[in-house]
């Protein structure tokens, strides 16, 4: 077994260890992948200021999110198909994250339900919801959310119209995998994923089968969501949404300081600042390019969370003193889930927990919530001068 230091170390894991199709679907972003490269490589250009002789006794990373405790300014991004990256990996991912001490968010596209989660958690989770043609089923979806307890629901709005990824359409990306002769062969070299799959039920889209009228190919992604997704999705809609939810509403994939106004309009507790992981608009800024943008537009009203690129603490670190008041990550703890499972979920965040602590310390700085612009140096030119 392999001594896990970093993020890194969980990828490369993950990667022997799960079928191609699903740490391709992972590790993509859409159409060149510059979007996709350049949420990492913005984070390199940023660097930390090394501050000593400071007090770093009584050191906490701890912070609020949605008004309630966090462990760190950390939370389990929704994430697609989760339950392919490892067997029952959504129940796995949220009952790290409780015993963590961070928010977990489920996606609409999981493999186990928001029931199924429920009964497997004690904690209450986030649940994302992507917007259907089908008004009884965002109906009821929200209605099961509810019943479950979700403590936030946080509704995505850049995924109306799915962004190509090459590789998945290469791969004839399914959920679950089809069984052709290179996926069996895939499969058999993969034997504790597969052995984890054939034990478990939990093999398609399980939110959605059941519960879903009249959809054709629900395996495969692509298909469903040109399918079903609402390319009428509207701000009024935002709002019917919110009305119809009634309790705490976060926005995701706001990306533009004009859209962040509407966002804040609309009155989301919280937005998240992304790109989707560089896995939509190919070509559009990374995450935390626009960031300052967006917090100088609407920081004073809601709080602003960032996703897409964090692959460490100091990365979370950065992220906060441009201005986020918390973080999500997406492929950093999939790494982990596909390498180990729940144990690797608990690694990659022990992992970014050590790596902020240990920055903030040689940053001088005590406690997380104290993280602020005067701790980084940023390029003169980082926003860049667009026109
Ligand atoms: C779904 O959210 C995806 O990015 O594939």
């Amino acid at each position: 077994m392999p001594v896990i230091t970093n993020i890194d170390d969980l990828k490369q894991l993950y990667k022997r260890r799960t079928p191609k199709m699903f740490y391709d679907y992972a590790e993509s972003g859409s159409y060149t992948e510059q979007t996709f490269r350049e949420n990492t490589s913005d984070f390199a250009k940023i660097r930390l200021r090394q501050r000593v002789a400071r007090d770093l006794t009584n050191r906490s990373t701890a912070v609020s999110m949605m008004g309630a405790p966090v462990a760190m300014p950390v939370a389990l991004a929704p994430v697609g198909s989760c339950g392919m990256q490892s067997p029952d990996g959504e129940i796995k991912a949220a009952r790290a994250a409780a015993a963590f001490g961070v928010p977990f968010t489920l996606s609409t596209m999981s493999v186990c339900s928001i029931e199924d989660v429920a009964a497997h958690s004690s904690t209450p989770f986030w649940f994302q919801l992507y917007v259907m043609k089908d008004e009884d089923f965002v109906d009821s979806i929200i209605e099961r959310a509810r019943r479950a307890n979700c403590s936030a629901l946080v509704l995505t709005l850049d995924l109306q119209i799915l962004g190509q990824r090459h590789k998945d359409i290469k791969n004839g990306l399914t959920t679950p995998p089809k069984l052709t002769l290179p996926n069996i062969i895939d499969m058999m070299l993969k034997p504790r994923w597969s052995l984890g799959m054939l034990a478990t039920p939990r093999r398609t889209f399980r939110n959605i089968v059941g519960h879903a009228k009249g959809v054709t190919d629900l395996a495969n992604l692509t298909a469903w969501t040109n399918e079903q997704f609402d390319p009428l999705l509207t701000w009024d809609k935002v709002r019917r949404i919110r009305d119809q939810w009634g309790g705490k509403l976060i926005l995701k994939g706001i990306l533009d300081a004009e859209d962040a106004r509407m966002a804040a309009d609309v009155g989301a507790d919280a937005m998240i600042v992304s790109n989707h992981g560089g896995r939509q608009l190919d070509g559009a800024l990374s995450s935390i390019r626009v960031l300052p943008s967006i917090v100088k537009a609407v920081g004073d009203q809601t709080e602003i969370y960032l996703d897409s690129g964090i692959r460490s603490g100091q990365d979370v670190l950065k992220a906060l003193a441009l201005g986020a008041k918390s973080t999500f990550i997406g492929r950093s703890y999939i790494y982990g889930l596909g390498a180990m499972g729940q144990a690797g979920v608990t690694k990659a965040l022990e992992v970014i927990h050590k790596e902020l602590d240990i920055s903030m310390a040689l940053c001088g700085v005590q406690n997380a919530s104290q993280i602020s612009r005067e701790h980084v140096l940023v390029p003169a030119d980082f926003e860049g001068n667009w026109v």
